[in-house]
């Protein structure tokens, strides 16, 4: 295997590209695909001050230090989700990444715990809510993400979503024809209605060579899943889509691009559609709360855009806080029974 740009000893293949890589220039390949999608969805201009959202995972780490490789001005957001073991041990990778990689290209982490600020957590929230753990946390994070976004006046905020997360998240608005979250799948949405802009820049970039940049780089993440989202639809349809990149490689990128180009333009934005994110193809995490469409106003009690008195992340804390907290094995899915 032969590093298509200097002939060198390659150490990984991307069937999608017909190519081979050595250890720089795939370096040097994912700086490039990340330049370029800024560039061809007008994501950012150097001298902004973007706030990147990371999880402790490979994808978002890696898009720190992307970002900080390309001369970004750009700060981290850890949000604490109080999901047990695997959330302390998801802070451990985000500091020991700041101290190592971030802090001395002069990027900073802000963080916010769950717990600490409103006393309520992932596990509670979902068992006192009764509702799927993945939509109360989908719920918090985008609430205290755009919150952090805007009290820092970042000119944008920035996730690690890659090729992979966004096709399975459109696929599975496509099986349930999910039009106000297709109308809202791109990989750049302006800042409106008091919610700051949010950018994706790994949308070029697969799973699979996020894990091989995080260790060329030498950077140490979170390789767990998480435990409550274990079975979910999200999952279900990463591995149908897997199924059939292996057999034809570049159909998801083909697929997921070949909407933003064709498609995406027919499904009208839906302002609704923005407090409740998208949909991770979890039944109720669509976030097809109580906000009815139309103009939005702001939130009794925080302040935040919402279409109610009071929005749902404030909701959901009023319900919560004040409970004694669930541990996760309480609230992990049952499996599934065999179907005879
Ligand atoms: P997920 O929804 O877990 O697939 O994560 C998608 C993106 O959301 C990640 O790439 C991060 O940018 C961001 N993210 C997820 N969890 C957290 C967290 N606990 N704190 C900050 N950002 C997060
Ligand atoms: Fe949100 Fe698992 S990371 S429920
Ligand atoms: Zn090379
Ligand atoms: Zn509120």
């Amino acid at each position: 295997m032969k590093c298509k740009v200097c002939s060198g000893p390659g150490v990984i293949d991307i069937r999608r590209h017909n190519a081979n890589f050595c250890s720089e220039h795939f370096l040097r390949y994912c700086r490039q695909q990340v330049e370029k999608v800024i560039h061809e969805f007008r994501m950012a201009s150097p001298g902004e001050r973007l706030l990147v959202a990371v999880s402790g995972g490979k994808d978002s780490l890696a898009l720190w230090d992307l970002l900080l490789e390309l001369g970004y001005e750009a700060d981290g957001l850890y949000v604490g989700l109080g999901i047990g073991d695997y959330s302390v041990e998801s802070a451990r990778q985000v500091k020991a990444f700041t101290d190592r990689f971030a802090a001395p290209r002069g990027g900073s982490l802000i963080e916010v715990d769950l717990r600490e600020t409103y006393d309520i957590d992932v596990p509670t929230a979902a068992k006192v809510g009764k509702r799927v753990p993945c939509s109360a946390c989908g719920l918090s994070k985008r609430h205290l993400f755009d919150k952090a976004a805007i009290d820092g006046g970042y000119d944008a905020l920035v996730t690690g979503h890659n090729l992979d997360d966004e096709a399975a998240v459109l696929y599975g608005n496509v099986m349930r024809w999910q039009t106000a979250y297709l109308g809202r799948q791109r990989p750049h949405l302006p800042a409106e209605n008091g919610f700051p802009r949010k950018i994706k820049p790994l949308v070029r970039l697969s799973e699979r060579e996020m894990a091989a940049y995080c260790v060329l780089r030498g950077i140490d993440y979170q390789i767990d899943e998480c435990p409550m989202a274990v079975g979910n639809k999200h999952l279900q349809y990463k591995a149908a889509l897997n199924m059939a990149e292996e057999d034809t490689p570049g159909m998801k990128q083909a697929f997921y691009f070949g909407f933003l180009r064709e498609a995406v333009d027919r499904f009208a934005p839906d302002a609704a559609a923005r407090e409740g994110g998208q949909s991770n193809g979890e039944p109720g995490s669509d976030g097809s709360t109580n906000d009815a469409e139309g103009s939005l106003g702001l939130c009794q009690r925080c302040g935040s855009p919402t279409n109610n008195e009071v929005c749902s992340f404030c909701t959901l804390v009023e319900r919560t806080s004040g409970h004694d907290p669930v541990p996760v094995e309480l609230v992990r899915r049952p499996a599934k029974r065999r179907q005879r």
